[in-house]
């Protein structure tokens, strides 16, 4: 039920099972992860509020049926469904997104009434909850758009790139916002990014790692988008997981926070591909395409504000995750 190579380490004090936590898009990637770490620790009740659009009942399957697991099939983009999910519960992260800059490129009305509309029902339900003590969101790296600063720094933001990256940016002003109006404080966390267990290769708008491992597997080969040199500050979930249990946990705060959640590592798809061919020991080179539209071609964060504001650190680094991520693929079931 539990990954024995994940969430050995300890990332809070206090006794999870006085506590009930709210996990939208918990059967997604990231969500089933801190689903994961969550039970593994005990937590009095774990609810998970995921409609399955983009996510997969396998990533939970193993704790349906746990006294203390309970699975909503609902969409955040009904306001009653968001306040109900929220009945009783402490501590709430919110994952539920369309993610993906091709796809809102695509369908930017879908992807705007799920990350903008899905967002303002549930941080409004949770600002009305009786309950709740804190809220913690998925904000994301392309807030800092074409602003060509590295590494990324909180508050040096640029203009965004793809419809994905207004929506998640509209997310912050919101809670910004609600924060000033309503005194309502809320953490934002915005991942660069996260790859590991439970990402899934074979969605059509899979990310770039999952896809790399599987042509590795299979013996195929990768295509980059571009020369290969385009960088990024990959980071392996179990860290986005650190910091979501110590932001939901965080003992008080008033104001609103947003802070990028990285390794604060840079890293090139040329180089992850050399990375992957010594790890499978499968000497597969890769094709080389045309550049993607709304892409960033360098990314690596500065994690100063969140190491400091919730003792994060990130405990995997990329090697490392790489190999874990890659030996699970192996073994696992979707390819
Ligand atoms: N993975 C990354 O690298 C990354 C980077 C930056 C930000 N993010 C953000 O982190 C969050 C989690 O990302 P992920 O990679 O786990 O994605 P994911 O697609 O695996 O998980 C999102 C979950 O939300 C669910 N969902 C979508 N629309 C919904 C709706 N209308 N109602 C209820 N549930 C709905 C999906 O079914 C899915 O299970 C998202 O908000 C995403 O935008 C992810």
């Amino acid at each position: 039920m539990f990954n024995p190579n994940l969430y050995n380490t300890r990332y809070h004090d206090t006794d999870l099972k006085e506590y009930s936590f709210l996990i939208t898009g918990g059967a997604g990637f990231i969500g089933s992860n801190i689903v994961e770490y969550l039970l593994k620790y005990g937590a009095g009740k774990v609810r998970v509020l995921d409609n399955l659009s983009n996510g997969y009942f396998e990533n939970i399957k193993d704790f349906m049926g746990l006294p203390n697991f309970e699975f909503v099939l609902g969409d955040i983009r009904d306001y009653d469904t968001c306040v109900k999910a929220l009945e009783g519960i402490d501590f709430l992260s919110h994952q539920a997104a369309l993610g993906s800059v091709p796809r809102s490129i695509g369908d930017p009305i879908t992807s705007n009434e799920v990350n903008v509309s899905g967002f303002l029902n549930v941080i409004t339900a949770a600002k009305e909850s009786k309950t709740l003590k804190r809220m913690v969101y998925a904000a994301s790296s392309s807030t800092y758009g074409d602003s060509p600063a590295l590494p990324k720094v909180e508050g040096n933001e640029g203009n965004p790139l793809s419809p994905y990256a207004v929506t998640k940016l509209v997310n912050e002003l919101y809670a910004d916002v609600y924060s000033r109006v309503y005194e309502f404080h809320t953490i934002g966390l915005r991942y660069f990014n996260v790859f590991g267990p439970k990402q899934n290769p074979n969605n059509p708008y899979a990310a770039v790692i999952p896809i790399f491992c599987k042509h590795f597997i299979e013996g195929t080969q990768p295509t980059i988008n571009g020369d290969g040199l385009t960088s990024r500050d990959f980071t392996f979930v179990e860290n986005a997981v650190q910091a979501n249990i110590k932001a939901m946990l965080l003992p008080s705060i008033d104001t609103h926070e947003v802070m990028n959640m990285a390794c604060g590592d840079q890293v090139t798809l040329n180089e992850m591909i050399e990375m992957l061919k010594a790890i499978s020991c499968n000497d597969i080179h890769a094709n080389y395409g045309p550049e993607r539209k709304g892409d960033v071609r360098h990314s690596k964060a500065s994690i100063d504000k969140i190491s400091s504001l919730l003792n994060y650190e990130p405990k995997f680094r990329f090697q490392k995750g790489l190999e874990i991520v890659f030996d699970w693929y192996r073994n696992k079931m979707i390819l």
